[in-house]
């Protein structure tokens, strides 16, 4: 197969969707990549790099796209929908709840689209979990940041000093954006609790964590009581494939200090507040009620060299088995897969993201059915 791996043009996005090892990988087993000129540098991978790999590095994006099989970190841009074509493979995050136009564009074009962060086995998100461990553990680097007066936070060093308290963290979603954000806030010594609907997950968070961190079962009721001394408030919630619940209203935000800090990690599929919008690494914040928002949706696209290998590591099997044998083919054979396939054949066929959008669902016409 011809595998396309075009460079990323979303905002500050340094990721590059497989490193020259993958590539080398790929090639060794027949299949052909294409690679788009200066694809890695934001990575620290150069054009050397890939083509020592085995890659044919081309200039033109137009190039890239034309190959069987697109593999990329981000989904498209609206600048990148002409590329789009009848009977492509195309393999990325795509957040499609979040995003009608992008997906109703697959859709009439005919793309057979497969996303990571739907990709499911065993009861894990093998593909979104590395981006989340990054994206929590930067929740904490960055809300600390904002915190600071200057930035117009509250001014509370999370760790505190010795003789006086150090700041609040809670955390909505104990996942593995949420344990992560949580593992950073203990580590700097900040109160921590996370709020989770699961029980066994808050048992094993409990567990791990120990006293520091504080569990409790998420109710309206319960995140009101715990966000009128928090400092740092972390949206890490996902119900996989669908919008994320609206768990925050307004005067729920008025019930804080003003100054702290929200950081929405769930925004790439919605937020999980009615005042979360999308930011980008440019213009990471805006203050709603009081409080600083950063919304970005492609966090961890700031530590691009950790990012890539993390994510090329998990996606380079998936990617190998769809270009061995076809994504239909790939998607009956290869677990977890089938969670993955979001549109094909002109039909949305996954469930989640079919019920977000209200569009009807099409897995089982194609004899797919979940
Ligand atoms: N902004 C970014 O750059 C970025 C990067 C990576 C991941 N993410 C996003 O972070 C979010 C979390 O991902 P994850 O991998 O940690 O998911 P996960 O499935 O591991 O964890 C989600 C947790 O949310 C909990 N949950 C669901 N509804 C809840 C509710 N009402 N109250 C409290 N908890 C609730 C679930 O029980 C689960 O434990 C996703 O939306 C993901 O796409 C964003």
């Amino acid at each position: 197969m011809i595998i396309g791996i075009p460079k990323e043009v979303k905002v500050r996005e340094n990721r590059v969707a497989c490193t020259p090892a993958g590539i080398r990988y790929l090639s060794d087993a027949g299949h052909t990549v294409l690679v788009q000129s200066e694809a890695g540098e934001g990575s620290g991978f150069s054009d050397a790099a890939f083509r020592k790999s085995g890659a044919e590095i081309l200039d033109d994006p137009a190039e890239v796209w034309l190959a069987d099989m697109v593999v990329k970190v981000k989904e498209p841009v609206e600048a990148e929908y002409g590329f789009l074509r009848n009977g492509q493979v195309l393999f990325a995050f795509l957040h499609l709840a979040a995003n009608p136009k992008l997906a109703c564009c697959l859709v009439e074009k005919g793309v057979s689209a497969v996303a990571y962060e739907t990709v499911y086995t065993n009861g894990r998100l093998p593909l979104l979990a590395p981006m989340s461990e990054i994206a929590g553990k930067m929740s904490v680097m960055a809300g600390g940041v904002y915190l600071a007066n200057h930035f117009g936070g509250n001014g509370m060093l999370l760790g505190g000093v010795p003789g006086v308290l150090p700041g609040k963290v809670t955390i909505l979603g104990g996942g593995t954006a949420g344990m992560n954000a949580a593992i950073i806030a203990k580590g700097m010594g900040a109160r921590v609790t996370v709020l989770d609907l699961n029980q066994e997950r808050m048992r094993y968070l409990s567990n791990v964590l120990g006293a520091q961190v504080q569990t409790i079962f998420s109710t309206g009721q319960h995140i009101i009581e715990e966000l009128k001394d928090t400092d740092l408030l972390v949206g890490a919630v996902l119900i996989p494939g669908a919008t994320a619940p609206k768990l925050l209203d307004r005067d729920m935000l008025r019930s804080m200090k003003k100054g702290s800090v929200f950081v929405d990690i769930s925004i790439d599929q919605g937020g999980c507040s009615i005042t979360s919008k999308p930011t980008s690494h440019e213009n990471p914040v805006f203050v709603e009620e009081g409080v600083l928002h950063y919304c970005v949706t492609n966090m961890p696209g700031a530590y691009a060299r950790t990012s890539t290998e993390a994510l090329t590591g998990n996606t380079l099997p998936y990617v190998r088995a769809i270009a061995d044998t076809g994504v239909e083919e790939a998607v009956r054979s290869v677990s977890g897969l089938r969670g993955g396939l979001n549109v094909h054949k002109n039909r949305i066929t996954n469930k989640a993201v079919s019920a977000s959008l209200g569009i009807e669902y099409g897995g089982s016409s194609l004899d797919m059915d979940d």
